[in-house]
């Protein structure tokens, strides 16, 4: 049996105070879960949310990390310096870090490396576009951005990774694939994992599904089989909806 893991990915919103508010009213409300539960906060609310969750089984996850330790590269962050804070896991590959800011597999892959060399959790986020979906290749998509993101990662390694199937047209827009939709590539993800390693690394695997889930549809998308958890973005700013999707990955 593995265990669900809900983890909010709250994007480029609240300011460190406004992440400590948040974090104080969820913490209550999501106390006793029977699934993990992750906060993905932006770096500057990180220090505040370490502190807001401390006592609590509430795990703080970043957005994003660079490949390098450390050197001449202006805006980014390292997962050392992740480390350093005691942030235990990151989101790479978010469909808006590759549309908006130009990432692609191949730098997926090499911020997957050095995250796991530091010794960080990885959230894997993969998905196809609305047209790739037209096209009917998603499979392939997501089976290539899985094998390319993981390309150096070991069997054992895949222990401290999670993969989010976040279909992009689902993203913010309202839009939840079906269960249906989900669970068959979560599977495929899951097969993929399989040829890649083992079957049994494959069965062990976390796969989350990602994209306008929900405080009503959450419970169907986390009652598929293949679907272990979720990737939240909009919902997870609002506490009780928030809750009600953890609520719903215990039952
Ligand atoms: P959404 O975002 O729940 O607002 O669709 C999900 C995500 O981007 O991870």
């Amino acid at each position: 049996m593995r265990t669900k893991v809900i983890a909010g990915n709250w994007k480029m919103n609240k300011t460190p105070q406004q992440a400590a508010e948040l974090i104080g009213a969820i913490r209550p409300l999501v106390e006793g879960a029977g699934c993990r539960v992750l906060v993905g906060v932006p770096f500057v609310d990180l220090p505040a949310a370490l502190d807001a969750v401390k006592g609590s089984a509430i795990g703080v996850a970043a957005q994003n990390c660079h490949w390098e330790k450390a050197g001449a590269f202006t805006g980014e962050v390292s997962a050392e310096m992740l480390c350093a804070l005691g942030v235990g896991t990151v989101i790479l590959g978010h469909s808006e870090r590759r549309t908006y800011f130009g990432e692609t597999d191949v730098t997926v892959a090499k911020r997957v490396r050095a995250a796991l060399d530091a010794g960080l959790e990885v959230i894997l986020c993969v998905g196809e576009t609305l047209d790739q979906r037209e096209q009917g290749i998603t499979a392939e998509v997501v089976a290539m951005q899985v094998k390319v993101a993981l390309g150096t990662v070991s069997g054992q390694e895949m222990a401290r990774v999670i993969i989010a199937y976040e279909p992009v047209w689902a993203i913010g827009t309202g839009r939840t694939a079906t269960a249906a939709q989900a669970n068959e590539v979560c599977a495929l993800i899951r097969r993929t994992l399989a040829g890649l390693y083992s079957p049994a690394t494959a069965d062990a695997a976390v796969i989350q599904y990602g994209g306008s889930m929900n405080a009503g549809n959450a419970a169907e998308l986390l009652a598929q089989p293949d679907v272990d958890g979720g990737l939240i973005g909009g919902a997870s700013l609002k506490p009780q909806d928030f809750a009600a999707i953890v609520a719903a990955a215990r039952s």
